[in-house]
This record gives C-alpha cells, sequence and structure tokens, in this order.
C-alpha cells in the first residue's frame, strides 16, 4: 500500500508529516518518500529537506517534474514551455511499485487538494483518483482550519476518494480538533507540535507520539495490498 499527504493548502506542513511518517514507520516497514511535482525549487526542494530530516531511513525518489518558480504546477510548466502529463507520473508510480513491491510509498500532494497540474484543468485530485490511493489529510490547527479543513474533506468526499484521517500541525487547539473529528467524521491521527529547531533528532522524537493508535500501519504495509 502507499499513501498520498494532501494539505488543505500549500506551506501547511505535508513535508513535515511525510518526514516524521517516515521516522515513525521506517523501522516497521521499508519506505520510500516521493513527491512527483514539485515546484518552487529556487527555494528548496522538499525531497532535499526530506533527505536531511530522515533520508537515512526511507529511499528518496526523484520528481518526475521539478519547476523552479513557486507557482502553481500548470503555470510552472507553462513557464518553462512544458506540459505536465498525468500519464507519466501514473506510470512512474507503477514503476516504482514494480521496482521494489514490498516497499510503501509515502507520497507528498503539492499544494492543496484542487491544485491544477494541466492548463487543461486536471487537478492533484483526478491524479490522486486515477492512482486509486488513499490520503491523508494534514491541517493546521490553528484559527480558519475548521472550515479549510472541512471543505478539503467534502471535496474528497464528493470526489470518492479514501481519506484516512487528519493530521493537524501547529500550537495544541482541543476545540478545532474535537470540531474537525466531529464534524469531519474523520480520525485525528496525529498532532504535530512546533519544532524547534528542525533536526532529525526532533523529528524522531516526534515521531514517538505520532499515530499512538497506528492507524496508519495498515496503509504502509505492503503485505495488505
Ligand atoms: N511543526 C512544525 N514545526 C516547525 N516548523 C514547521 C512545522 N510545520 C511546518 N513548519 C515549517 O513551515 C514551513 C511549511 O511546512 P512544510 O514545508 O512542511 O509545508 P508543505 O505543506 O509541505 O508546503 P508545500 O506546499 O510547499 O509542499 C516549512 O518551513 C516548515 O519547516
Ligand atoms: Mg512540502
Amino acid at each position: 500500500m502507499s499513501l498520498v499527504v494532501v494539505g488543505t493548502g500549500t506551506e501547511i506542513g505535508k513535508t513535515i508529516a511525510c518526514a516524521i511518517m517516515v521516522a515513525r514507520y521506517s523501522s516497521l516497514f521499508p519506505l520510500a518518500y516521493w513527491k512527483p511535482v514539485a515546484t518552487g525549487s529556487i527555494e528548496g526542494r522538499d525531497t532535499l529537506e526530506i533527505e536531511r530530516l530522515c533520508g537515512h531511513q526511507a529511499e528518496i525518489l526523484q520528481e518526475s517534474y521539478l519547476f523552479e518558480p513557486p507557482v502553481s504546477p500548470h503555470l510552472a510548466a507553462r513557464l518553462a514551455k512544458k506540459r505536465i502529463r498525468p500519464e507519466s507520473i501514473i506510470q512512474a508510480f507503477s514503476t516504482h511499485r514494480k521496482r521494489d513491491p514490498g516497499r510503501a510509498l509515502i507520497i507528498e500532494g503539492i499544494g492543496g487538494l484542487l491544485v491544477p497540474l494541466t492548463s487543461g484543468g486536471y487537478l492533484l485530485a483526478d491524479l490522486i483518483q486515477e492512482l486509486k490511493l488513499p490520503c491523508l489529510l494534514v491541517a493546521s490547527s490553528t484559527l480558519g482550519t475548521i472550515n479549510h479543513t472541512l471543505l478539503s474533506i467534502e471535496a474528497m468526499k464528493s470526489r470518492d476518494l479514501k481519506l484516512v484521517g487528519v493530521v493537524l500541525n501547529g500550537p495544541e487547539n482541543r476545540e478545532n480538533r474535537q470540531a474537525i473529528h466531529k464534524f469531519g467524521h474523520l480520525p485525528i491521527i496525529g498532532h504535530i507540535r512546533p519544532i524547534h529547531p528542525l533536526s532529525p533528532k526532533n523529528i524522531g522524537r516526534a515521531a514517538r507520539g505520532f499515530d499512538r493508535k497506528a492507524l496508519l500501519k495498515s496503509y504502509l504495509n505492503s503485505d495488505q495490498g
């Protein structure tokens, strides 16, 4: 199995959540991290951040598409006079799976769920639908998150995407946590508090308290499909 880590938006904590998941589960299952489409490489790459934070614990796969400007993928591709071809991402996924079927992929999305990958309006949600993979939603813990998170949940439900739960990122906020759990009808898989400094050691520490009920285990265990 593999999981797609999506966010309620950009800069919400998807990469940090992926690093914590790698640190949490790599001793139990072979894992690989993959960000198929990345923009903003001029400011840094998520793939390199994962390499720095937990690269010794999982295989890090190269992006299928990487663009310099920090803009939406459809625009980044247009500026580079290129086109993102969803079928080549699906092909790359299939190749990664075939090359090592015993390894689960933690796939980081880009931006939020409805980010366009092509100028024809093919969205990240369409790609996830074609990949037929379950998702984990990363959301902020702070003011405004109930609305953003419930909107994302509703969009996923309307597309029949399987959402296994929500990861909150930011300072503790019991009310927001309870509201998302209750109104979104989903488990809160984990809560990532602010981590300072963001070091491999502190990621490992945060991973120890993450997903205490091991709800993600069945999605990362390749023996189970
Ligand atoms: N819990 C945290 N503690 C400390 N810093 C954090 C935490 N969560 C996120 N950050 C910082 O906030 C920024 C955004 O986080 P992150 O890169 O994980 O978001 P993202 O959703 O992956 O963004 P993108 O859409 O660009 O992929 C980063 O600089 C990251 O280091
Ligand atoms: Mg990221």
